[in-house]
């Protein structure tokens, strides 16, 4: 995530701009800048943190001019702070880009290019494109930015402005980019938030397509340099529609953006059937892996230990990271701590970290904000690329976090020898197109959700890795609906749960197909003997849990190691969708905090 905007026309363009950065700070908000040609010359301020600190800069209010570029960030490569963030330049200051996504390839490019004398300042995948651009120049930008575009692997939303003309050049793969069409001004933008309040025509740039963009016109075309027909759509959207995409709540937009999300946190890290993680830690001399996190990270934790051992055959642990820091742990220094995390600035996971560390075990952070205080403390990492979550209630850094661990188990094998079975991989490649099946029966769920929602009680059921699933599926209901629900081991149930079971509580079990299938089979029986209410997440309507069950769920087969992230996604939209028909505030539900700072 990140968010670009650019305009061409004749409007006070500095006030514009950060306007337009404000409305997109949601994709993105650790860093800003923005470039305005003013005077022949590209004039340009830069900083960390919100859009608020940079409109705070004096320097702004001698900048003016008729076309300019700005970006919010959401670092994926190198730390938030003034010089990773963008417009990037190239050495002469000539050209500036801005840029949303991931250039795969940047390192060879980068070398590349420091080797023919380019000053490389950004620690960013982002800034080699400025610096190319610069390499092809010969007169004509669009045939520079095509030359570059061509060399890049990886996604992007990006936006060319040099010192030259007032023309802004712009291309996407991957990453969203649309044009506002005015009367006498053009504007670029990720969305349509910034640009709506100032024309409602709007083009949707696809994938592999180029835009030449002047005050008075917009020319599209394909990579090869072919023009395309483009459809202006008049689009009638309220802002707080836009932000949301659409959406009614962030929550239901992160569980949504979760095919997106998948792929990005396996994005460049399988290639010719091995995992590349560039982690500093040598392995070989784990012995124990402790996994610490709270909350809905400790359940991903949980996964993890599933995924670990049966991948890299390494003895793992799960602590609560509450409970690890206050029970004076034995660490040893061939331990690795992983700390997982979305904020990466829980206040229990760092002082865990901390604990394990001055014991002299080694550290690995899995965390989605990049520069957080855990990505900064760890010997090593793996960022999620989940983009921001907004949303208290976390989803989409959930299933993230599963694909990073299977990533990471996966990696633990690979290194100690183990063939990766070519199964897993294509599964991997596939589920977020398996994803997208279970989002499609949202509306199903919806319709479960309106028969139980004024239940006081819920129990959740799984066994083996999807025992965490129930876990995650109960605190989903609890934290936004306020319902009381408890997850368990189906098999637990025996010793002591059944005794809440009556013809009033409804039960969620994770009955997909797993190794031990016929055994959930036989809790669903006992809890049907008991009248208890069952929803289960099935695979297919077989006639045995079509019998026992009041609804099912069928979400598509994959894997039983991937089957958690197939799996809690409908329970998540169970969760979503009993808040949002009891009214509730579903975004910022009562008594919590997106990130727990405090113990
Ligand atoms: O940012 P973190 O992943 O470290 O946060 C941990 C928990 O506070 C968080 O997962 C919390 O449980 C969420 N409200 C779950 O939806």
């Amino acid at each position: 995530m990140c968010g670009i905007i650019g305009y061409v026309g004749d409007k006070k363009i500095v006030p514009l701009l950060i306007e337009g950065l404000k409305k997109l700070e949601y994709r993105g908000y650790d860093s800003a800048g923005i470039c305005v040609l003013d005077g022949g010359m590209l004039k340009s301020i830069k900083d960390k943190g919100r859009i608020s600190e940079l409109e705070k800069e004096e320097p702004l209010k001698w900048i003016s001019g008729n076309a300019g570029i700005a970006h919010t960030r959401w670092a994926t490569h190198g730390k938030p702070d003034e010089i990773n963030a963008h417009p990037h330049f190239d050495c002469k200051k000539e050209i500036a880009i801005v840029h949303n996504g991931i250039i795969e390839n940047y390192q060879s490019l980068k070398k590349l290019l420091i080797k023919e004398g380019h000053m490389i300042s950004s620690e960013t995948d982002s800034e080699i494109i400025a610096h190319l651009i610069e390499k092809f120049y010969e007169g004509d930008l669009e045939e520079a930015v095509t030359r570059v575009l061509k060399l890049l692997e990886g996604t992007y939303g990006l936006a060319v402005l040099s010192n030259k003309e007032e023309k802004i050049i712009v291309a996407k793969k991957g990453s969203p980019l649309v044009i506002g069409v005015g009367d006498g001004e053009m504007f670029i933008a990720s969305d349509i938030s910034p640009i709506i309040e100032h024309t409602n025509k709007i083009i949707y740039l696809s994938d592999g397509e180029v835009g030449i963009i002047t005050k008075d016109r917009y020319i599209i075309k394909n990579i090869d340099g072919n023009g395309v027909d483009k459809k202006v759509h008049e689009v009638k959207w309220s802002i707080d529609q836009i932000e949301k995409g659409n959406f009614k709540h962030f929550m239901l937009k992160e569980i949504f953006e979760q095919p997106e999300v998948i792929r990005n946190t396996f994005r460049g890290r399988i290639k010719d059937g091995k995992i590349k993680l560039s982690l500093n830690i040598d392995f070989k001399k784990i012995k124990r892996i402790i996994l610490t996190a709270c909350g809905t990270s400790w359940h991903s934790a949980v996964i993890g230990k599933y995924l670990i051992e049966e991948y890299a055959k390494i003895p793992c642990e799960v602590d609560y990271a509450s409970e690890f820091r206050y029970r004076n742990p034995m660490v040893n220094t061939d331990d690795l701590l992983i700390a997982i995390s979305q904020s990466g600035e829980t206040a229990d996971t760092i002082a865990a970290l901390k604990e394990a560390k001055g014991k002299g075990a080694k550290t690995l952070g899995i965390v989605n904000v990049v520069g957080s205080t855990i990505s900064r403390e760890v010997d090593s990492g793996i960022y999620l690329h989940a983009g921001p979550e907004t949303g208290v209630a976390s989803t989409k850094a959930f299933t993230s976090q599963i694909a990073a661990l299977t990533l990471f188990s996966l990696y633990l094998g690979q290194e100690s020898g183990m063939d990766i079975d070519n199964e897993i991989l294509k599964e991997m490649e596939i589920i977020p197109e398996k994803i997208e099946k279970v989002l499609e029966n949202s509306e199903r769920i919806r319709n479960i959700a309106s028969r139980f929602k004024d239940k006081n009680n819920f129990l959740y059921f799984g066994r083996g890795i999807n025992f965490p699933v129930a876990l995650e599926g109960a605190l989903k209901l609890k934290e936004i609906s306020y319902i009381h629900a408890e997850g368990y081991p189906a098999a637990e149930m025996k010793h002591g749960p059944i005794a809440l079971i009556d013809k009033n509580m409804p039960i969620v079990f994770l009955a997909t197909k797993s190794s031990i299938s016929s055994k959930i089979l036989s809790n669903i029986e006992e809890v049907y003997a008991r009248d208890g209410k069952i929803i289960s997440v099935v695979n297919e309507k077989t006639p045995e849990v079509e019998k026992f069950s009041e609804e099912l769920i069928i979400v598509p087969e994959t894997i039983e190691e991937l089957s958690p992230i197939i799996n809690v996604i409908s329970l998540q939209l169970l969760a979503y969708h009993i808040a949002d028909l009891k009214g509730l505030d579903v975004d910022k539900p009562r008594n919590l905090a997106k990130s727990v700072t405090v113990e």
